[in-house]
């Protein structure tokens, strides 16, 4: 696949599914935009690994929405144009409907809401703009497989996807005769940061033997997923949401 000269905006690129998605971009001649909120020292690394030059640190917490307006400001007047939004930045709170307070389970609603789906949709409408000026685009947005099974301890994280998804849809049928594709990765367990630090050895367990392949998926597999939804031959794949979850919840 070839994204050379593209300018790529990744949104939570400093480690995990998004840090992979940053080094495949580069690695196939983009220039990248490596969002992140807090992880300074994460995000520099996360540079220095990246081939070739053109790629910069975008540090914002995009579900601020003035924030989110700022990073794309900054990505236009570094790069002249978005060829390609990947909403990869996400959040998983714990919060059982049956254990906590009313307090604790409004905020992880409110903050799971606003990185995992009003980000994305607040991203995408400003990189819309440019895009429909520039004569098309991408936009990528990582879901997941809590979306179509449930998610019984972190159900505003479900619900956050399940929103991506419609999100992702319905942009991709109104966006189309702006030649702007929109398509959705929707990953099961991937060894990142975020999938293995809370994991028990129980735990751990219990989810390997969710899948045949009784292994978690690597962040790499997941980028691969991006690169071919994000790449020109790709087009008529719009509205798509493809599995990266090694059969381990398989939709009709
Ligand atoms: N790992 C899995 O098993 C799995 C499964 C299904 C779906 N997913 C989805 O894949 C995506 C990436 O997951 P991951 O496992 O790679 O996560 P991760 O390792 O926890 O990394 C999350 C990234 O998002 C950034 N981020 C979080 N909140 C942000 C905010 N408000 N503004 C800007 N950046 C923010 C973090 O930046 P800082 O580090 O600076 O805070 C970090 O770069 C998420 O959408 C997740 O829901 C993951």
């Amino acid at each position: 696949m070839n994204f050379k000269n593209k300018a790529v905006l990744i949104t939570g690129a400093s480690r995990g599914i998004g840090k992979a998605a940053a080094i495949a971009f580069a690695s196939e001649g983009a220039n990248v935009g490596v969002n992140y909120r807090s992880r300074t020292q994460e995000a520099e690394k996360t540079l220095s690994e990246l081939s070739g030059h053109g790629h910069k640190l975008l540090q914002r917490d995009i579900s601020v929405k003035e924030e989110a307006k700022a990073l794309i400001d900054d990505f236009i007047k570094q790069y002249g144009k978005i060829d390609i939004l990947v909403n990869n930045a996400g959040i998983a709170i714990t919060h059982e409907v049956d254990q906590i307070d009313f307090e604790a389970w409004a905020s992880a609603w409110e903050n799971t809401l606003q990185t995992n789906l009003f980000a994305a949709a607040n991203l995408s409408y400003l990189a819309a703009q440019h895009m429909i000026k520039s004569g098309g685009g991408n936009i990528i947005n990582v879901s997941s497989r809590g979306a179509f099974r449930g998610e019984p301890d972190q159900p505003a994280y479900g619900a956050s996807k399940a929103g991506l998804n419609a999100l992702s849809q319905s942009l991709a049928k109104k966006l189309a005769s702006h030649k702007i594709f929109v398509a959705v990765v929707a990953p099961g367990f991937t060894e990142t940061d975020m999938a293995t630090e809370t994991l028990t050895p129980a735990s751990k367990e219990n989810m390997l033997k969710e899948t045949p392949f009784y292994r978690m998926a690597k962040p790499e597999e997941v980028a691969h997923a991006i690169l071919f939804l994000a790449s020109e031959k790709a087009a008529y794949c719009s509205g798509t949401i493809i599995d990266v979850n090694g059969a381990s919840y398989l939709r009709s």
